[in-house]
C-alpha cells in the first residue's frame, strides 16, 4: 500500500529520476531549448504540444492538458497503479522500494547516504594518522582548515580496509557495492576500490556525500580514481565544490568552472570560494542549468593548450541555448602548462580574479575560434566562416544577444548584418527548428482560458511550484491570520520547500498526490511562469505574501470592529485592535 512507502523515499526517487529518460523510452522526444517536445501520446495531434521539462521533472500537454511527474507518466502511459509505477521507476534506477518499517531492504537511499558519510569520516580520521598524506597536502599548499571544509581524507593502502570495517554482513557488503566503494571479483569476493589515495568527497546540493575522487600520492595510474555511476552519483550532473561555495557565500554573484578537484580546493585556499569543477567530463547542459539557477555570471577556466581550447569549445556549444540578456559567459585561458591551482599558488588570488575579469566573452571566443579555422583574407574563407557559424547562431534563443552576435560576425566577415542574417535564416528553414515548435506552444498557451484574474493565493502557489527555491527564505507566519481559501496549502508548500531545499516541482506534486487539496496543483505547475532572465520569483512571491498579510490584517480589523459593535471586546482584543490600527 502507498502509505507503506516512506515519503522520503518517494522524494528522493522523484528528485533523482530523469523524466526525459522515462518519457523518452516510450515517446520520441526532440530537444527544444531547455525542454523536450513530442506529439502528445495522450491525444491525437499533428504538431507537438507535449512538453517535458527536465528542470521541473514534469510533463505537460498544452493541447489536452495532460500533465504529471515521472510516476504519473508511468501510471498514465503504461496503465500502472501508483505503487507499480514506483516499483518500476525504482527498478529502472537500481534501487529497492522499502516496503515497511520492519523490512530491511538492502539498498535504501538513507542507508546509502549514511554509509557514505561514515566512510568519508573514517577517511578523514585516517588522514590525521598518515604523515605521508598530510605532507602531500602541505606540499600542495592546502592548509588544515581548507582540507576540513572540503572533507578531504585518506584511504590507506590495503585491499579490505573499508570492506572489513563497513561490510561485515551481506547487506552491508551490498550497500558498499551499490555505492561503488568496493568491487566484486569474478569469484564473488570483494575488495576496496580506493587504496592509498587522497580522498575528495563529492557532495550533493544538500551536502550529502554521493561519491569520491581519489588521487594517488605518487605517480600511480590512474592519477584520479572516481566513484562509478551509482544511484547516488551521476557525474554529468554534479559540480564539485558547489555545496561548499554555497556554504561559504551568502550571495553567489559569479561562479568559475574549473577542471580539477585540486583547482577548486586551491582556489578556495586562496579565498576564491566560487570555483566549482566538472568531474572529468565535458560541461553538460545540466551543469549549466544548475549554474544559471544560482548566478548570471559564469567563467570557464581552461588550460591554454589545445585540449583546453577543445574543452572550452564544447562548453560553448552546450552554453549557446542558455544564453540570455543579462547572462555573462567568459572564457579564461591560462598560460600554457598552468592550471588554476598552479596559477593561484604562483601568482595569488588577485591575479586570478584579474584573469577572470579579462576573460574572453563568449561571442568573441566564438568568432576567434571560427576565424582561426579559415583564411580570413579570402572571400571563400569568410563565406566558410559564415557557413560554420550558422548552426551555432541558430542554437541561440532569439533576442538582443543573438542580434549582437550576428552584428559581430557580420563585421568580421565583411557583410552587413541583414545580409548575414538572411544567410543564416536560409539554413533554418530547411530543418524544422525548435523555434517553430516553441512558437505554437506559446500561442496556444496565450489562448488558454483563464478564469478571471488569478487570485493572489493562486499566483503565489504557482510561483512556489514553478520556482521552489523562491520559497526558501520566506516567513510563513504572516499567513496565519489570512482566511482566504488556499492559504493553508500555500503555507504548507512553502514549509515543505524550506524543509527540503532540493525539492523540485515534481517532488511537490508527488507530496500532494493523495491529498484532496492538491487536486489542482498539476495545472498550476504547468502555468506559464517565466523561467529565467530578469524574472525574480522570490521577490514576486514575497510581494504576494505581503499582499496577503495586509489583507489578513484588514480582515482581522473588520472582525474586531464588528465584534465591538455587537457586544464588546475583552481587554486583549481591545489592545490588539489598537495595535492593528
Ligand atoms: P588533470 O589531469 O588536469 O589533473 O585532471 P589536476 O586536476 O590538475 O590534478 P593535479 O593537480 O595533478 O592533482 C583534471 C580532472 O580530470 C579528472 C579529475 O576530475 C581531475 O580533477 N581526472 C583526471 C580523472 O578523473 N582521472 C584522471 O586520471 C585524471
Ligand atoms: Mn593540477
Amino acid at each position: 500500500m502507498a502509505g507503506l512507502i516512506p515519503q522520503d523515499f518517494i522524494d528522493d526517487l522523484i528528485a533523482r529520476a530523469d523524466i526525459v529518460e522515462v518519457v523518452g523510452k516510450r515517446v520520441q522526444l526532440k530537444k527544444a531549448g531547455r525542454e523536450f517536445k513530442a506529439c502528445c501520446p495522450f491525444h491525437d495531434e499533428k504538431s507537438p504540444s507535449f512538453t517535458v521539462s527536465p528542470g521541473k521533472g514534469f510533463y505537460h500537454c498544452f493541447g489536452c492538458g495532460a500533465h504529471g511527474t515521472a510516476i504519473g507518466f508511468l501510471m498514465e502511459f503504461d496503465h500502472m497503479s501508483f505503487v507499480d509505477a514506483i516499483e518500476s521507476l525504482a527498478n529502472s534506477m537500481g534501487v529497492e522500494v522499502p516496503r515497511s518499517e520492519s523490512d530491511q531492504p538492502a539498498r535504501r537511499y538513507d542507508e546509502l547516504f549514511s554509509l557514505m558519510e561514515s566512510v568519508a569520516r573514517h577517511w578523514q580520521d585516517c588522514l590525521k594518522d598518515s604523515p605521508a598524506a598530510v605532507d602531500y597536502l602541505k606540499k600542495r599548499g592546502i592548509d588544515g582548515s581548507t582540507a576540513k571544509r572540503y572533507g578531504i581524507g585518506f584511504a590507506p593502502d590495503g585491499w579490505s580496509n573499508v570492506l572489513d570495517k563497513f561490510g561485515q554482513s551481506d547487506e552491508a557488503a551490498e550497500r558498499l557495492l551499490a555505492t561503488g566503494l568496493i568491487i566484486r571479483k569474478d569469484n564473488g569476493k570483494h575488495y576496496d576500490r580506493f587504496r592509498d589515495r587522497l580522498m575528495f568527497p563529492i557532495r550533493d546540493a544538500r551536502g550529502r556525500t554521493i561519491g569520491f575522487g581519489g588521487r594517488t600520492l605518487g605517480d600511480g595510474e590512474p592519477k584520479y580514481l572516481n566513484s562509478p555511476e551509482t544511484v547516488l552519483f551521476h557525474k554529468g550532473r554534479e559540480l564539485y565544490g558547489l555545496y561548499e561555495s554555497r556554504q561559504a557565500l551568502r550571495h553567489i554573484d559569479r561562479l568559475v568552472i574549473v577542471e580539477g578537484y585540486m583547482d577548486t580546493v586551491a582556489l578556495a585556499r586562496h579565498g576564491i570560494d566560487f570555483a566549482v569543477a566538472t568531474l572529468g567530463t565535458a560541461t553538460t547542459s545540466e551543469h549549466l542549468n544548475r549554474l544559471f539557477r544560482l548566478t548570471e555570471n559564469a567563467y570557464f577556466s581552461f588550460d591554454g593548450d589545445r585540449a583546453g581550447r577543445k574543452a572550452a569549445w564544447r562548453a560553448l556549444e552546450n552554453a549557446l541555448p542558455q544564453i540570455r540578456e543579462g547572462r555573462q559567459i567568459r572564457f579564461v585561458f591560462l598560460p600554457d602548462g598552468e592550471d588554476p591551482d598552479s596559477f593561484v599558488n604562483a601568482n595569488g588570488a588577485d591575479a586570478f580574479v584579474k584573469l577572470l575579469d579579462n576573460g574572453l566573452p563568449l561571442s568573441e571566443f566564438l568568432i576567434q575560434e571560427l576565424a582561426s579555422q579559415v583564411d580570413m583574407e579570402t572571400i571563400d574563407g569568410r563565406a566558410r566562416l559564415a557557413e560554420m557559424a550558422r548552426p551555432l547562431v541558430n542554437k541561440l534563443p532569439d533576442g538582443v544577444y543573438k542580434e549582437l552576435l550576428i552584428d559581430g560576425l557580420a563585421s568580421s566577415v565583411g557583410l552587413t548584418a541583414p545580409k548575414l542574417e538572411a544567410m543564416l535564416e536560409k539554413g533554418k528553414s530547411s530543418a524544422p527548428g525548435a523555434n517553430a515548435a516553441r512558437q505554437t506552444v506559446a500561442t496556444k498557451a496565450a489562448k488558454m482560458p483563464i478564469s478571471g484574474q488569478p487570485s493572489v493565493v493562486r499566483r503565489a502557489i504557482t510561483l512556489v511550484l514553478n520556482h521552489p527555491e523562491a520559497g526558501r527564505k520566506l516567513d510563513t507566519e504572516k499567513l496565519a491570520s489570512v482566511s482566504r481559501p488556499g492559504t493553508d496549502l500555500l503555507a504548507a508548500l512553502i514549509e515543505t520547500v524550506q524543509q527540503e531545499p532540493n525539492i523540485t516541482t515534481a517532488g511537490l506534486l508527488e507530496r500532494w498526490r493523495h491529498d484532496e487539496k492538491g487536486r489542482h496543483l498539476g495545472k498550476l505547475a504547468a502555468a506559464d511562469v517565466p523561467l529565467d532572465e530578469d524574472f525574480d520569483a522570490a521577490a514576486e512571491l514575497a510581494e504576494c505574501l505581503q499582499q496577503l498579510a495586509l489583507a489578513g490584517r484588514k480582515e482581522r480589523i473588520d472582525y474586531l470592529i464588528e465584534k465591538q459593535r455587537l457586544g464588546g471586546l475583552d481587554e486583549t482584543e481591545k489592545s490588539e485592535l489598537r495595535a492593528l490600527h
